[in-house]
């Protein structure tokens, strides 16, 4: 698989990598597979896609101890990204950016994934109560213990409420903006999509510029883009998608059309081709900065995934997929 090296650590890593949340949050807890999730990742080692997304609150703390399964046997395959910041309770999350926190969370996610360094260590948000240069402070003196490599951002989200008039990374880049000046971003987190494509007006020409990598994030839009998901199938109640405004009968029916064109455009290169495949050398196309992070349980999905990085985009694939309606429902 093609490497991409990003940040000012000039970290190396597969260009497509695994985002392993699937396995053990977000969605419905009936479908996690605990061996197959296991075979996956192994799979996307053997493919190339070193990078595991992960976070200590996915699970929580689940996901991490699954990796740890695969780390402790070949830690040199892998690049370990994972998340700090968030902790769960029982019907909420809440931020933590205490430097006293972040230090302790560091050395149980180092225990959990069996391993003694995280190559990448994101906030995963910003913790409101605490200004975000001393918790990227305290992440900083952790890349001087040598626990990590390389320090990450995510974005606020979609979800979170924003100033009148504001874009939806622009609150994102004024933190990137502070904590620059405390010590360097190798790589931010973000939504990047062909149905949520708003990363590309600020947030990617921001990192382009200055080095900085693009983990992209929800790449196949929660399993949409993939064609596999039928309009008004249902989601169980602990699946995000079952209060996702665009997941609803109605809004899954009325954005079929970008499927519809994923799909023609995947017909041209191949009837193996897939719409998810697609969907994934789009968001690889937006930047040698970028590196889609695609979630997956399955072995069979992994390979897919991965087999995108060989799939080149014709003028005409783009012009197709940037003709396409835009997405509808959002959180606003
Ligand atoms: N920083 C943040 O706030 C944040 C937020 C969300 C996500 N993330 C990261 O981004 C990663 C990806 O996001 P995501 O997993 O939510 O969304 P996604 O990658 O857009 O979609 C994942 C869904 O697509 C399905 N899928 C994957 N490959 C497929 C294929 N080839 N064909 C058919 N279906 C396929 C998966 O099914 P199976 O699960 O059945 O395999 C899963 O349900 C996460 O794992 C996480 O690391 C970060």
């Amino acid at each position: 698989m093609e490497r991409r090296t990003i940040g000012a650590a000039a970290l190396s890593v597969g260009a497509i990598g695994l985002g392993c949340m699937p396995m053990s949050w977000a969605y419905s807890t009936s479908r996690q597979r605990g061996e197959e999730s296991l075979r996956a990742v192994h799979r996307a080692l053997d493919a190339g896609s070193s990078l595991l997304d992960t976070a200590d609150m996915y699970g929580p703390f689940t996901n991490e101890l699954l990796l740890g399964r695969v780390l402790k046997e070949r830690r040199a395959d892998a690049f370990v990204s994972t998340k700090v910041g968030l902790l769960v309770g029982d019907q909420h999350i809440v931020a933590n950016g205490r430097p006293g926190y972040v230090r302790r969370a560091c050395d149980a996610s180092l225990r959990r994934l069996q391993t003694d360094v995280i190559d990448l260590y994101q906030l995963h948000r910003a913790d409101p109560e605490v200004p975000v240069e001393e918790t990227w402070g305290a992440m900083a003196e952790l890349v001087r213990a040598g626990k990590v490599r390389a320090l990450g951002l995510g974005a606020v989200g979609a979800r979170s409420s924003r100033r009148p008039g504001a874009r939806l990374h622009d609150a994102t880049i004024r933190q990137l903006e502070r904590v620059q000046q405390v010590f360097p971003v190798s790589a931010v987190q973000a939504e990047l999509s062909v149905w949520s494509p708003e990363a590309l007006e600020t947030l990617l020409p921001w990192c382009e510029a200055r080095g900085v990598g693009f983990l992209a994030a929800m790449p196949l839009g929660n399993g949409f883009l993939t064609g596999t998901l039928t309009p008004g199938q249902g989601f169980e109640a602990d699946d995000l998608r079952a209060r996702h405004p665009r997941f609803t009968a109605e809004m899954m029916a009325a954005n079929q059309p970008i499927v519809a064109g994923l799909r023609r455009v995947a017909r041209r290169h191949g009837e193996h081709v897939t719409p998810a495949q697609v969907a994934l050398a789009w968001v690889l196309g937006r930047g040698r900065q970028v590196i889609p992070v695609p979630g997956a349980k399955r072995e069979r999905w992994v390979t897919e995934n991965a087999a995108a990085a060989g799939l080149r985009l014709t003028d005409e694939d783009l012009a197709e997929i940037a003709g396409l309606p835009p997405a509808q429902g959002s959180w606003d």
